[in-house]
């Protein structure tokens, strides 16, 4: 069963889920990362940022995968996720050589993802994965399904994800989401998943339930031995039932 820290604050869940990162990185500092993006782990990413400036040898020999992007944005359109990632750590920390990401307006978007998992194949598994909670229950973009994918591919998005916040920042829709998958992330050693604000308490509620279930995929996340679940408060619901 996961069972949450609850933290006062969006600010104490990202120092706490910055300085989480941080011991790994010392643990072993070849870490490969797979990050999520989105508003959770900003902060988090934001401190680890300023952790590097004070201490570059920290990131000097990790590697970055990122989790997901929106298909058919194009490259450096604002609202990727790969421009997210980029802006808040990779080019803070110099990382862009040791970064691996999925093009989001690939010509041959499968072909894309078989490149993205032959890449992880060959440098896998991921260390740590630092994931945030869709408001559906989707991982990266890994959606609510009758079955779910185990590795990277193309997805159809939700209506949920189509309304996430960050595609206010461009004017192109996106027509199709590109991720990893549930085994490439089941697969990690140690899973890292922040879920902040009162907008997530349902799902949090719902993942506290208990049940393992592919149409809320972040259920799936139950069978792994290492996951740190932080929450806010806002975010933990005030009854937990199955
Ligand atoms: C998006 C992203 C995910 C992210 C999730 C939650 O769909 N593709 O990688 O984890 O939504 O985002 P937020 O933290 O903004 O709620």
């Amino acid at each position: 069963m996961l069972r949450p820290i609850v933290l006062p604050d969006y600010k104490t869940l990202s120092q706490r889920a910055a300085e989480l990162v941080v011991a790994e990185l010392r643990a072993k500092p070849t870490s490969l990362l797979c990050l999520a993006s989105g508003s959770t782990p900003t902060r988090t990413y934001e401190l680890l940022a300023l952790e590097g400036a004070k201490e570059p040898t920290l990131f000097e020999h990790c590697s970055i995968i990122k989790l997901d992007d929106w298909g058919g944005l194009s490259p450096g359109d604002r609202a990727t996720c790969d421009s997210q990632l980029r802006t808040t750590l990779v080019s803070p920390l110099g990382l862009t050589e040791r970064y691996v990401a999925f093009e989001s307006n690939p010509l041959d978007p499968n072909a894309e993802c078989a490149r993205i998992e032959a890449w992880l194949d060959q440098n896998g598994p991921i260390d740590i994965s630092v994931l945030g909670l869709g408001i559906n229950g989707h991982l990266g973009f890994t959606e609510p399904a009758e079955n779910l994918q185990p590795f990277a591919h193309v997805a159809e998005l939700s209506q949920a994800s189509l309304a996430h916040a960050m595609l206010a920042k461009s004017d192109v829709r996106p027509t199709y989401g590109l991720t990893l998958g549930m085994a490439d992330l089941i697969q990690s050693r140690c899973i890292l998943l922040l879920v902040s604000g009162s907008t997530k308490r349902d799902p949090l509620q719902r993942l506290l339930g208990g049940r393992l279930s592919t149409e809320f995929p972040a259920s799936m996340l139950q069978v792994h031995p290492n996951v740190l679940l932080i929450c806010d408060a806002a975010a933990y619901p005030e009854s937990v039932s199955t």
